[in-house]
């Protein structure tokens, strides 16, 4: 098989460690997908700050980059526009699709399913929730067979890492904020993790799955950190607990009908709760289902390494489809379940 090309759209804290990843590992993944990855071009605001990566690959067009002939289009651009055009034309033309941008999805993934579905090409995306955490895959595939009842977790890294800084050393909220953007955790407008945004999005994509439904963001009741004080947490403290920014799916059932209800909000959670032990940019995720029961997802849930790792994956799988002839799960058929509106949870 010929070279497999891929668009790499977006070249920050993502972006980079994405070409890295490609560039040591190339003899390695043209062994997995029976055909050299082949990097065609970095579309980037500004390239003369990237002296990382080879110049000759750099522009500042997208859209001819996404045009151009290319088999996968890797998005860690961000934000909801030019993305969702890109990613729609990219689709429409039949071009595999890896994005790790969960605000895109909350708010335009039916359209995307849509032109994926249409034109037989994949659309992946693992890098937008939980980072590293192998997570959305067992929902669409290892699971597809049961029946969930539950996602339940922690799936922001940089609110879990302030909250954690606050309870551990009792650093400040402003000082441990700082920290996770320069560790690269941080969303490029940090409000949208600490208002619970980037929660809200997150958990839309997962109730999506978990439920083979149509969930948006802003579906979603959303609380974020910004009034959790010292205070609150040393309060919290002297009662045995943590506090925690929760994100919960879950199916309801009123008067024989079945809903969806989805939230995120801090949490006071007990100490020996197990997730009262995921600290850092840490994230974890309990997926409950009928026949499967509990299970728990652990790993780094944000930052440039772990969140390429999901990427790579996702890569791999769609390149892999593109030689072997495949091609990754249907989204167009979905469960109409009604989502329970705020406050009715
Ligand atoms: P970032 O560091 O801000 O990088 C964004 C990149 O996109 C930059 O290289 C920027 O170019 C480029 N860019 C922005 N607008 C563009 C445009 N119109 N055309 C071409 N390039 C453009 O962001 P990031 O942290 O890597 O995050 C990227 C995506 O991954 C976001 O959707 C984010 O939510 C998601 N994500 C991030 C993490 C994480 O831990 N950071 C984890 C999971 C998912 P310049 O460099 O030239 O300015
Ligand atoms: N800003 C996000 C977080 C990045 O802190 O979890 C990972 O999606």
């Amino acid at each position: 098989h010929g070279p497999i090309r891929v668009a790499l759209l977006g070249c920050g804290t993502v972006g980079t460690e994405v070409v890295r990843l490609l560039t040591e590992q190339a003899d390695d993944l043209t062994a997995r997908v029976g055909a050299p990855i082949e990097l065609a071009g970095i579309a980037v605001r500004k390239p003369n700050k990237h002296r990382e990566v080879p110049a000759d690959l750099l522009t500042t067009d997208a859209e001819a980059l996404v045009a151009s002939d290319v088999d996968v289009v890797i998005e860690v651009i961000g934000g909801i526009e030019p993305t969702r055009t890109l990613l729609r034309k990219a689709l429409e033309g039949g071009k595999s699709v890896v994005t790790a941008n969960k605000a895109l999805l909350a708010e335009h993934s039916a359209e995307l399913f849509e032109a994926a579905d249409a034109s037989g090409a994949d659309l992946y995306f693992e890098a937008a929730v939980a980072g590293a955490i192998p997570l959305l895959r067992p929902l669409r595939e290892s699971l597809a067979g049961d029946r969930i009842t539950r996602v339940m977790g922690i799936v922001n890294g940089t609110t879990n890492f302030i909250l954690s800084g606050m309870t551990s050393t009792g650093s400040s909220y402003a000082e441990t904020l700082e920290e996770a953007t320069r560790l690269g955790y941080a969303e490029a407008d940090p409000t949208a993790d600490v208002d619970g945004y980037d929660a809200a999005s997150k958990a839309a994509i997962l109730a999506s799955l978990a439920f083979h439904s149509r969930v948006t963001a802003s579906d979603v009741h959303r609380e974020g950190i910004a009034s959790v004080s010292a205070a609150d947490i040393a309060a919290a403290k002297g009662l045995g607990r943590v506090v925690k920014l929760l994100a919960i799916c879950e199916r309801v059932e009123v008067d024989g009908t079945e809903s969806i209800a989805v939230r995120v909000h801090p949490a006071m959670i007990p100490v020996a709760h197990p997730l009262a032990s995921v600290n850092g940019a840490f994230n974890a995720v309990f997926v409950e289902a009928d026949a499967a029961g509990e299970m728990m997802f652990y790993g780094q849930g944000a930052g440039g390494a772990p969140t390429a790792s999901a990427v790579l994956g996702d890569l791999v799988a769609a390149a892999r489809n593109r030689v072997g002839g495949g091609h990754g799960p249907r989204e167009s058929a979905y469960a109409a379940l009604p989502v329970r509106p705020m406050g009715q949870t």
